[in-house]
């Protein structure tokens, strides 16, 4: 007789059926990190009540502990639970959850997130996502899931479960896969604790959809600004979404060794050339635009030249996050 073989480890990279998403529940319940897919981008969740767990979602990724998570519930109600919500939070949610929208809020007092992952602040920002194998995950946990993208700090965020494990390796131990993220850009932050509202980040849900939906102006986004020692509000630091490569924007072709970011009817092949969307549609661009700069990254260009985006829709967060990108490091 021979010896048994030793059991397999086990798949860091579990498709998201039935018994996987009961198994990553059990795991962040009991204090685990699980990546899971969202219809925005991956997330790297923890147990939010948890200041144990919460503190390991920031060592996991290197982030600074000045910069606040998103806390993902199953419904709006649970949502309630931790922050107060005024008539426009009421209509905001009403109008886009689940959905790519995150809504920063006071939190109320008896709000059992941990102080960790608001960063001090008196404030929790709060999404329910969209995202199939997210709800199920949430609805099966029945606890807020603090989640930032499952990236290293400072590098491009994951749309595919395969981004998670080049970024992450094992530092996280389970990653939901639920295949492409279909929007690709983190969600809208929008800020409704202060006297006026403002958007601290924006992404799929535009300043004119919720513009529509409240019958008032919204201030733009503040422009990317700020340093990595002073930013200018917590998270927004400039020189964020950053793949190895300098990026070069409003370029109109490459130099030679760059790789070249493309947009729209585009005869120029090769391989250092991706086209974010052939057809020059915002969403497609949106959607493959980390996945994108991701791969040609992975060639060692120097740079990446990137061709003008048209901004308005969804470009406005394609643009914002390119000059993330593009900004001094
Ligand atoms: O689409 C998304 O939002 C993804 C998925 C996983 O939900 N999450 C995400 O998380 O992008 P993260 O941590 O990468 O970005 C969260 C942003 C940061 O800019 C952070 O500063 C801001 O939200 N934020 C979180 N809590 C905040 C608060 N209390 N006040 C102001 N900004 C806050
Ligand atoms: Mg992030």
């Amino acid at each position: 007789m021979t010896d048994p073989l030793p059991a397999p480890p086990a798949p860091r990279i579990v498709g998201a059926g039935p018994a996987a998403i009961a198994r990553a529940a059990a795991c962040l319940r009991s204090g685990g990190l699980v990546a899971f897919p969202t219809e925005t981008v991956y997330g790297l969740g923890a147990d939010a009540t948890d200041d144990r767990a919460v503190a390991r979602v920031f060592a996991a990724k290197g982030r600074p502990r000045f910069n606040p998570l998103i806390v993902h519930t199953a419904s709006g109600a649970a949502a309630e639970r931790l922050a107060a919500f005024d008539d426009r939070a009421e209509r905001l949610a009403d109008g886009f959850w689940p959905g790519p929208l995150t809504l920063v809020l006071t939190r109320r007092p008896e709000c059992p997130v941990s102080p960790l992952a608001s960063a001090g602040l008196d404030t929790v920002a709060v999404r329910v996502p969209g995202h199939p194998v997210a709800q199920a995950l949430l609805a099966r946990t029945g606890i807020p899931v603090a989640a930032p993208s499952a990236n290293r700090s400072g590098e491009v965020s994951p749309t595919t479960a395969a981004h998670v494990r080049d970024s992450l390796g094992d530092r996280v131990p389970m990653i939901l896969a639920g295949g492409r993220c279909p929007v690709g850009l983190e969600s809208t932050v929008v800020d409704l604790s202060g006297p006026t509202m403002r958007i601290l980040r924006p992404g799929a849900i535009t300043a004119t959809a919720i513009a529509a939906v409240l019958g008032e102006p919204v201030a733009p986004p503040p422009p990317v600004a700020g340093t990595a020692d002073a930013p200018a509000s917590p998270g927004q630091l400039a020189s964020h979404y950053a793949p190895r490569a300098q990026v070069r924007l409003d370029a109109r072709q490459a130099e030679p060794g760059e790789a070249l970011l493309t947009f729209g009817p585009d005869l120029r092949s090769g391989p250092m050339v991706l086209n974010l969307s052939e057809t020059g549609d915002l969403a497609e661009a949106a959607a493959n635009l980390f996945a994108h700069l991701r791969a040609l990254d992975a060639g060692g260009p120097p740079s990446i030249a990137v061709v003008p985006i048209p901004d308005r829709g969804l470009g406005v967060a394609i643009n914002d996050r390119l000059r993330r990108a593009a900004a001094p490091r």
